[in-house]
């Protein structure tokens, strides 16, 4: 029912690739399509609106005190937690969902690619920083930090007990986690980054990898129990009905299939001639499976007859990385935009993400090189005046004469908030030619360097009249 993480491939990368040219028109071959993809209707309702980046990761849950509730990973560094009061009201078609005012679960110190709820009021988050966090939602506070892993973290899973957290990492590994926050192994065996996981019964996790390959383990032994499925190019989501004896997993080469839990013969090919599958969600019900690729499409299918139910066009010019069903018939979607889309029962009506103009999708000729490295390398995570919104690292305004680690409510590291800098041209320029690794060893800011002086300077010139 919730959804996994994402391909393989970094954030940044992945925004870089939301600006090359789309791929050939989506031909729909494989997949018996009854309903043609709809262009759905802009609207500001309906919208988790606040991220500062784009959106993930998507799940539902309930939480005691609260009810129902959405939780959003972010590119800005955050978990989102959204009241979804009338859920039911929706599911019944009396709706339409409105989101309560979010909160910001605050502690990762990269982007979140993966959140899932623990039950009893907690969830688990996972990604950049290589961290997973588990965290009191009543409270809205991290309880555990759960470190280990050699990569990013794409994925974690919590086993039908909530007594397990797997997390998959981009080392390679699956990390096993208790809640209390102690570690309870690792499971090895893959010969690439670990995408996503799922648990089929307590004892029973499946993987999915960038190896090309589905496998089975056994938590309990700690082993592999047998490869499920070998699709040659890296499976990127999975999703599981136990009862039903099936998996579903989606790849970068757009390859969608369901196979037996048994002996994974193929039950049903929804290769639709898109991609890559980025998402996947099963309805709490299990009857319906939504399916979310890098062209902006989502498209669910009936998981009696494996039948397009609906096809949409959600995100005009991005991927959807996140889909969560809320209740049956609702569906969440987000991706490169920074607010995620109920679209409802009728699956007509969604307002549509992936049509802001965003600034990397501006012509870079049209831009000065300063504007151009301004937009390219710093902007997805800083804005240059306060009313930008939620980012990953600190408001650029007011930023010629300021001192390191002062933006009031940002949650700076220890490194930068302790630090004597104070921020011009010249200790602008050594960061970047230093990168910031260097110039302050510690810092949350990403490794990065402008080896051009030339750019350098355009860069500190831009930022100086932008930001007064
Ligand atoms: C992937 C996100 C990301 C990108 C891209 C990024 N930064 Fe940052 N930046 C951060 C984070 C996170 C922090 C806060 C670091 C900390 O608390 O240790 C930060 C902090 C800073 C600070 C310190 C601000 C202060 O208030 O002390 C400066 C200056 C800065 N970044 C400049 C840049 C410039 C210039 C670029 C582009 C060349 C850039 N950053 C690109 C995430 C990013």
């Amino acid at each position: 029912m919730r959804h996994r993480a994402i391909a393989a491939l970094g954030a940044a990368a992945m925004l870089a690739g939301a600006l090359s040219p789309a791929l050939s028109q989506p031909v729909i071959a494989g997949a018996p399509t009854s309903v043609q993809p709809a262009a759905v209707t802009p609207a500001e309702s309906g919208r988790l609106t606040g991220h500062g980046g784009p959106v993930m990761d998507l799940a539902v849950g309930d939480v005691p005190g609260i009810g129902p509730v959405a939780l959003s990973a972010s590119f800005d560094n955050s978990v989102g937690l959204w009241t979804l009061g009338n859920v039911a009201a929706e599911n019944a078609g009396v709706g339409p969902l409105v989101p309560g005012t979010p909160r910001w679960l605050v502690g990762h110190k990269a982007a979140v690619k993966s959140v899932t709820p623990l039950g009893r009021g907690r969830a688990v988050s996972a990604g950049d920083d290589f961290a997973l966090i588990i965290w009191d939602l009543t409270a809205g506070t991290p309880l555990h930090r759960l470190e280990g892993h050699k990569g990013a973290v794409a994925d974690v899973a919590v086993s039908p007990s909530a007594t397990l957290v797997a997390s998959a990492g981009w080392d390679g590994a699956i990390g096993l986690w208790r809640p209390d926050g102690t570690r309870a192994g690792w499971l090895e065996g893959h010969g690439g980054a670990v995408n996503a996981l799922v648990f089929a019964d307590d004892d029973t996790l499946l993987s999915a990898s960038a190896d090309g390959t589905l496998r089975v383990w056994s938590v309990a032994a700690a082993a592999e129990t047998r490869v499920l499925a070998r699709h040659g190019f890296a499976i990127n989501q999975i999703a599981v009905d136990p009862a039903a004896g099936w998996a579903a997993y989606g790849a970068v080469d757009g390859g969608t299939r369901i196979v037996s839990l048994g002996d994974g013969a193929v039950i049903a090919d929804l290769t639709a001639g898109r991609r890559p599958i980025l998402a996947l969600a099963l309805s709490p019900d299990r009857a319906h499976l939504a399916i979310g690729d890098g062209e902006g499409h989502v498209m669910t299918v009936s998981t009696a007859d494996w039948t397009t139910e609906a096809d949409m066009k959600v995100a005009e010019r991005g991927p959807i990385w996140a889909l969560a069903f809320a209740g049956n018939e609702t569906l969440i979607a987000g991706g490169i935009d920074d607010s995620a889309t109920i679209i409802p029962r009728t699956g007509l009506a969604a307002p549509a993400i992936g049509t802001a103009e965003r600034t990397f999708h501006r012509d870079p000729a049209m831009m000065d090189n300063g504007e151009r490295q301004f937009q390219r390398k710093c902007s997805v995570c800083h804005t240059l005046t306060g009313d930008g919104g939620r980012k990953a690292g600190p408001t650029f305004a007011g930023l010629f004469g300021r001192r390191a680690g002062t933006v009031p409510g940002y949650p700076y590291s220890d490194m930068l908030a302790g630090s004597d800098i104070v921020w011009t041209g010249e200790t602008l320029s050594a960061l970047f030619d230093l990168g910031p690794e260097h110039y302050v060893p510690g810092s949350n800011m990403p490794m990065q360097r402008i080896v051009s002086d030339g750019d350098r300077t355009d860069l500190i010139e831009f930022l100086r009249t932008h930001t007064e």
